[in-house]
């Protein structure tokens, strides 16, 4: 069977730690979409890794596969495989031939474009790492896939055709001078085909690539357990996020069938998992109705940092969440837990089970609130309106609940549920009632065993 892993809000949930929790019931862990704008922070025997490629369960023993819709940096990905194997790890990573290749040209590309949008303030804030530019290749049949990487002729072809193109948008639209760009490079077709055929090489020398969807079904018919794991989340979802301040591929439920070559049929026999952190994160620009202050940089319309109450409530939520992007290092921008935005992500994805971050590090405050519901130009709205403009008008009407003491999590972990205390109950209750789903986990410390497992879907 599958269990799918999906953010129910701006990424940054959690994800990774869910995927571990039931990583041991696990066969084989398959990326659905994303490539290295994701960031996974993963504590094994004592150690951190922070991966953003390589899927998590892989540092478990366990194979990971990146599924069709990824798009895929060899450099960051023989990167990350290399610093696992001199760590003392064997990781088993199999690449979708389907999937589509980050070239250099890509992120220099992602680069300019933010760099001309934000004349006008218009940026993403996107993580640089040339994951739009290559979906828009993959879109525009131009793309080269990592099936392509192994044939010489057939990548040649491709990077004659696609080089050229992008040339003359970096010096015709955007008139920069090619010679000038940091590495000259990123857009020559010899340099590219010596790089990237040499990856190819590696993969084939180290039988890494797959057809990732037959790989999976013959998986599941063969008795075995597949997670898969989605990356980002629901609102930053191209379809079904605030666009355009989205990521380029789909996160959602959806997403998993497509990005990976299982049916619909068979990701919905499944459980599909909604991964909630208990209050809420956003790296980048957009909306975000329930925020606490603001980020100079990220939250429109906010250009000196304010020192309010709730800046400070902010700033405190930050360091003891650890608020910080796994990829960049950007602070996040924080605000309560959303429940227009859960309702329309439970209903985008259909998640049987929910599990909630980070209830620990709202610990201590007096109170703590939620946005319930939204007044959008004197309506009350229960979910997400459809377009940013809408949304960015909503605002939050808020429930407050009574805060809850710092207790040892660790202990509270392993003595389960019941011995929360009764204030986080009343939270996690609220949720698990307003989105009809229960919670199957919540985390409640960073560490595997810090994790109250209330049901294990496989
Ligand atoms: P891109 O995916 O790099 O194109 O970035 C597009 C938007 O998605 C930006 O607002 C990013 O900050 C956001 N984003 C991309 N990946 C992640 C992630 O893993 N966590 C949180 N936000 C992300």
């Amino acid at each position: 069977m599958t269990v799918t892993i999906v953010g129910s809000q701006l990424g940054d949930e959690g994800k990774g730690g869910i995927v571990d929790l039931y990583g041991d019931d696990v066969d084989v862990v398959a990326r659905y979409q994303g490539g290295d704008n994701a960031g996974h922070t993963v504590v094994h025997e004592g150690e951190e890794y922070k991966l953003s490629l390589v899927p998590s369960g892989a540092i478990r023993g366990k194979v990971g596969v990146l599924g069709n819709g990824c798009v895929v940096n060899p450099r960051t990905l023989f990167d990350e495989i290399d610093t696992l194997q001199d760590r003392g790890l064997d990781p088993d990573v199999r690449i979708a031939e389907r999937a589509h290749v980050i070239l250099p040209f890509h992120r220099v590309l992602d680069g300019i474009e933010e760099k001309v949008k934000s004349e006008t303030d218009q940026e993403v804030g996107t993580t640089g790492r040339g994951i739009g530019p290559t979906y828009e290749d993959k879109a525009g049949r131009r793309g080269v896939r990592v099936g392509d990487l192994l044939d010489p002729d057939v990548l040649r072809e491709r990077l004659e055709y696609v080089v050229p193109q992008k040339r003359a948008v970096v010096e015709d639209v955007y008139g920069l001078d090619i010679d000038e760009l940091e590495d000259p490079d990123v857009l020559d077709v010899d340099a590219i085909f010596e790089e990237f055929r040499e990856f190819g090489r590696r993969f084939e020398a180290e039988d890494m690539t797959v057809n990732a969807g037959a790989f999976l079904s013959a998986t599941i018919d063969e008795g075995q357990n597949v997670m898969l794991e989605g990356a980002q989340g629901t609102i930053i979802d191209i379809d079904h996020g605030n666009y355009p301040y989205v990521t380029s591929s789909n996160p959602t439920a959806g997403g998993a069938a497509t990005g990976t070559g299982l049916s619909p049929g068979v990701v919905g026999d499944g459980e599909v998992i909604g991964i909630v952190k208990a209050y809420l994160t956003r790296v980048g620009s957009g909306p975000l109705p329930t925020e606490l202050g603001g980020v100079v940089g990220d939250t429109p319309d906010y250009d000196e940092q304010g020192e309010g109450e709730n800046e400070e409530l902010a700033n405190y939520i930050r360091e003891e969440g650890g608020e910080y992007g796994t990829v960049t290092g950007r602070p996040r921008r924080v605000g309560w837990l959303d429940l227009p935005m859960l309702r329309h992500s439970t209903r985008v994805s259909g998640f049987t089970g929910i599990a909630i971050n980070h209830l620990d590090v709202l610990a201590g405050l007096d109170e703590v609130k939620v946005g319930h519901t939204y007044t959008l130009d004197g309506e009350e709205l229960a979910s997400m309106p459809a377009t940013t403009e809408q949304w960015a008008r909503c605002e939050a009407n808020f429930k407050t609940f009574d805060g809850w003491p710092e207790v040892d999590w660790q202990a509270a972990a392993s003595e389960g549920y019941d011995a929360l205390p009764e204030n986080a109950k009343t939270y996690v209750e609220y949720i698990e009632s307003e989105l009809d789903t229960p919670a199957y986990a919540i985390g409640v410390g960073p560490g595997r065993g810090e994790t109250i497992v209330r049901e294990q879907p496989f």
